[in-house]
């Protein structure tokens, strides 16, 4: 296996889907807001492992605009868990060198977990800081229908309209578009994310639940990508 110093190619933005806590707590006879707490505890080590490989991004898919469909007592658990989670555990990480981020639409997140996002997101990021990105309230769809509408209110000219101006009004602006997208958890399927910032992304898709991806399967992931020959179009 490439260890940090043999391996030649590091993505430099790494997006991951959290799927499978809600399966991994099942499986164990637990209550899935169990899988919910687990799978938070992950992105920690998982951030810190892909700093210390020299990513500089990384962007986790937490809740899609598709996800309100979720029973309601699950939802508020998973928002407690995260204003739990940014209080308890970002400072810490902020103070490890991770920069925060929220990609998504606010509203109707509750006022709390708003608050706790912006206290997290507020400081200025660092030359080395690795930018761990949260899609919160996140749909690809509504985040390219948004860019196109801020892109049409700011312009006279259709002609004017192109990728960069559409790129440029993305939640992810001023983002390199992720290199390499992971979804744990077994389904082989998008989900309304990134849709227009993973056009070029390398897919890899792993059985391993969300909260036992650990470092090893990390790694895994690295290493195939690595392996991949991205051509971009050309030969
Ligand atoms: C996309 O697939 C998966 C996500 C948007 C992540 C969902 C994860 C949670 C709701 C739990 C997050 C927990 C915490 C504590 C932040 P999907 O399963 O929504 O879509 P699909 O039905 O197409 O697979």
């Amino acid at each position: 296996m490439a260890d940090l110093k043999t391996r030649e190619r590091i993505p430099a933005h790494v997006a991951f889907v959290m799927d499978g806590n809600g399966r991994w707590a099942t499986q164990r006879g637990l209550p899935r807001t169990a899988g919910h707490r687990e799978g938070i505890a992950n992105v920690n080590p998982i951030a810190n492992a892909l700093r210390a490989h020299g990513s500089r991004y990384m962007t986790i898919y937490m809740f899609s605009t598709e996800n309100w469909k979720r029973p309601t007592e699950e939802i508020d658990a998973i928002f407690e868990l995260l204003v739990e989670w940014l209080r308890d555990t970002a400072p810490e990480m902020r103070s490890r060198g991770i920069a925060f981020r929220h990609l998504g639409v606010r509203e109707p997140l509750p006022p709390a977990l708003l608050a706790a996002l912006d206290e997290t997101c507020a400081e200025p990021v660092r030359a080395d800081d690795l930018v761990l990105s949260l899609a919160l309230n996140y749909g690809g769809r509504g985040e390219i229908t948004d860019a196109i509408r801020k892109v049409i209110a700011t312009s006279s000219d259709s002609s004017a309209i192109d990728e960069q101006a559409i790129s440029a009004a993305l939640y992810t602006a001023g983002m390199p578009d992720p290199d390499l997208l992971v979804r744990p958890g077994g389904e082989t399927r998008l989900s309304n994310y990134l849709l227009w910032q993973a056009a070029y992304a390398e897919l890899y898709f792993s059985q391993v639940l969300w909260p036992d991806f650990d470092e090893r399967e990390l790694d895994r992931a690295l290493d195939e990508y690595a392996k991949r020959h991205r051509r971009f179009g050309g030969l």
